[in-house]
Parts: C-alpha cells; sequence; structure tokens
C-alpha cells in the first residue's frame, strides 16, 4: 500500500466528509465576506511546481488572493530537513518556488511570500506549542505514522515526529483563520485546531480581550479533483511523471508523449477501467476550459495519438503566458529576492507581534 493510500484509509471517511462540508460552506461565505478570511498556506522548496500543483492549489490560490483575502505564501523550508538529510540546493529551490509563484498569478502586493526559517519568531511558537502536545497524538497523526512505519526500524528524527507542531506555529502566527490544502493536510489541521483551542485553555487571552489569541483554522479543500502523473501514479517529481510549469513546449510534448495510455483506439472518459486516458483527458479540460467528456467525445475515434495531440496543444497553449512570464522573471533574480526580503519582513513583524501577545498570556515579560 502506498503512503497515500495509508493516509486516505486511516483519515477516517466521516472526517473527510466533515472537511468537504466545511470546505463547501467556506467558499461560499468567502466569496460574501471576502474581509472575515486570512489564508495561509505553503510548499516545501523541493523541486519545481507542476501542473498537479497548478490546478490542485495554485489557480485556487491566486483566486482567494484576487478576491481580498489577505494571503500568506510560506515556503516551508526547515520541512525539507524533516525526512532528509541535508538541505540539497535548497536556495535555488526556494527562489525558483517564489517564481514559480509569481508567475501563476500571486501577486506579491496583495500576497505575502516568506520563507520560514527566516522568521526567528515564528519558530520560538513552537516551544509552547509542543508542551500542549503529547507524544501520542503525535505518533497517531497518519503523515507521522506511515513514516514511522516506512523508516522500518531506522530512528525517526525528532523534528519528523513534531513538525505538525511546527506546521501548527507556522499557521498560527499570523492568525490565518483558513488553509487551503489537500486532504492529506486534513489531520495537522486537526492538530493545529487543537494547539489554538489548548493555548486558550492553560494560558488565557490578552488582558481585556474577549477572543482567543489563536484563531481555530479550517482546511479549504481544492474543489478540483487531483490530477495523475503521465503513468497514472501520484504525480510527483520523484517518479519523473510530472509536467513542470517551466518546461518548455517542446519539452511538454515530449513528456505526453510518453504517456502510457491503453490500446483501445475509442477515446471515453472511464477514470475507474481507464484511469491513463481519463487522466489525460482531464488535463485536457482544465487546459482548454472542456470537459473531459466533451473532449473525449471530439476524439472519438482517434486513438491515443490524437489525444496527445489534443493535450499537448491545449495545455501548451494555456501554460504559454505563465511560461513567458517566469523567463521574464527568471532573468530578473534582484526582483525575486526583494519580493521575498519584503514577505521576510512583513512576516516577521507579524510574528514579533504574536509572540508578544504569547509571552504576556504566558507572564513572560520581563
Ligand atoms: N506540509 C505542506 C506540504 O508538504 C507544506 C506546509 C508547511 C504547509 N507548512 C504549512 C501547508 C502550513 C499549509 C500550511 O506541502
Amino acid at each position: 500500500m502506498s503512503t497515500e493510500e495509508k493516509i486516505a484509509n486511516s483519515t477516517s471517511v466521516a472526517s473527510y466528509q466533515h472537511a468537504r462540508q466545511v470546505s463547501e460552506r467556506l467558499h461560499a461565505d468567502i466569496a460574501l465576506n471576502p474581509s472575515r478570511y486570512r489564508m495561509l498556506t505553503g510548499d516545501r522548496p523541493t523541486g519545481h511546481l507542476h501542473i498537479g500543483h497548478y490546478f490542485g492549489s495554485l489557480l485556487n490560490r491566486v483566486a482567494l488572493q484576487n478576491q481580498g483575502i489577505e494571503s500568506w505564501i510560506l515556503v516551508a523550508d526547515y520541512q525539507v530537513i524533516t525526512d532528509r538529510d541535508g538541505t540539497g540546493p535548497i536556495q535555488e529551490r526556494a527562489y525558483s518556488l517564489v517564481t514559480d509563484y509569481l508567475a501563476a498569478g500571486i501577486d506579491p502586493e496583495k500576497s505575502t511570500i516568506f520563507t520560514h526559517s527566516a522568521v526567528p519568531a515564528l519558530n520560538q511558537l513552537m516551544l509552547p506549542f509542543l508542551s500542549l502536545v503529547t507524544d501520542a497524538e503525535l505518533r497517531r497523526n497518519p503523515t507521522v505514522k506511515s513514516e514511522l512505519e516506512a523508516t522500518e526500524g531506522r530512528p525517526l528524527s525528532g523534528l519528523m515526529l513534531t513538525y505538525p507542531v511546527h506546521q501548527a506555529a507556522d499557521i498560527l502566527f499570523c492568525k490565518a483563520n483558513i488553509v487551503p490544502v489537500g486532504k492529506d493536510q486534513l489531520p495537522h489541521l486537526e492538530q493545529t485546531r487543537v494547539i489554538a483551542q489548548r493555548f486558550d485553555k492553560r494560558y488565557g487571552r490578552p488582558e481585556g480581550s474577549d477572543s482567543p489569541i489563536f484563531p481555530a483554522p479550517q482546511a479549504l479543500l481544492s474543489e478540483s479533483d487531483t490530477i495523475l502523473g503521465l503513468d497514472g501514479t501520484k504525480m510527483s517529481k520523484s517518479r519523473g511523471n510530472t509536467i513542470e510549469l517551466r518546461m518548455s513546449a517542446d519539452e511538454t510534448a515530449k513528456k505526453i508523449k510518453k504517456a502510457v495510455t491503453d490500446s483501445d483506439r475509442h477515446i471515453t472518459y472511464d477514470p475507474i477501467n481507464r484511469p491513463e486516458v481519463s487522466n489525460l483527458l482531464t488535463i485536457g479540460a482544465l487546459a482548454s476550459n472542456s470537459t473531459p467528456e466533451t473532449l473525449a467525445d471530439e476524439i472519438g475515434d482517434g486513438g491515443a495519438g490524437t489525444l496527445k495531440k489534443v493535450v499537448t496543444e491545449a495545455l501548451n497553449e494555456f501554460l504559454a503566458p505563465l511560461r513567458e512570464k517566469r523567463s521574464e522573471l527568471e532573468k530578473n533574480t534582484d526582483y525575486i529576492h526583494t519580493i521575498l526580503s519584503e514577505g521576510i519582513e512583513r512576516a516577521n513583524e507579524q510574528a514579533d507581534k504574536t509572540l508578544t501577545e504569547v509571552r504576556d498570556a504566558m507572564h513572560m515579560t520581563y
């Protein structure tokens, strides 16, 4: 069983359905009352963003930002060392992530992009937060649990065990109340809510305030279905089955040419029995604002060759403006550095403010 399957199995169907409902209600209310919401989300800088990230989350973030939601976008660099022995080319990767964000439409005037390693007060929240969780709770977290099983006797690092708490600090330092994430992150959100509530119960509120220091954040699940990699398994860089945003049109064509399909020349949308063909149809539909069924009808008996040609053209046309913007941005490293520095500055101001409130509540002001 894959890690994702284990996570999916252990996240109970009931709690997933509940999260889905909450998320749908949130989507509706956000449109009406954008000023009530603050969003935080982010990515580990482990590689370049691909179309799975784009259709699964970036589009949604940009839409929220453009609805007027105050947005915080995190480059989770410390999280890279939860399951790796070193940081690798992390600086390059962080800048590349910022470039992907900007090319995809994150607007630095409206959204704050920052690396959490550069925000000391955020990291300091980890200390009181760690006192509010138990090791049993952390070992039960599905991601931690499957890592624990996957280590096959190798030691589990303290950071791996406690990173859900660090992630709570990411979310709570800026008092975000919505967190756009995939369903694998739902247990982390639950842990974050527990931490927010326990902090309130144990330490109370700043003098004269009747609301908790930390709001309990909700997950905002993406409305579009996740797309698979070109081999029909989960899209992930390590499997080499992705189409990265920064790839050229030619590279994209080559990748799609090698995609797995089946031998039935009649193209149909049938995700259960024809997952690979259906996935290509989904990608083509997302890129051309169509539906997979319509695309399938249009291709008819054209076979996998036509399908791939249609998807390649749709995707390359769709991504062309983003890619053009990306290559412009790539030439302007000073600009990318400035955007990140400004984001880090804003994140520090916010984190310092929150830490002051925390210390006040804990009577640790000297
Ligand atoms: N865990 C997320 C991932 O692997 C990245 C992340 C870190 C994050 N901190 C976060 C996401 C806080 C949402 C909120 O993609």
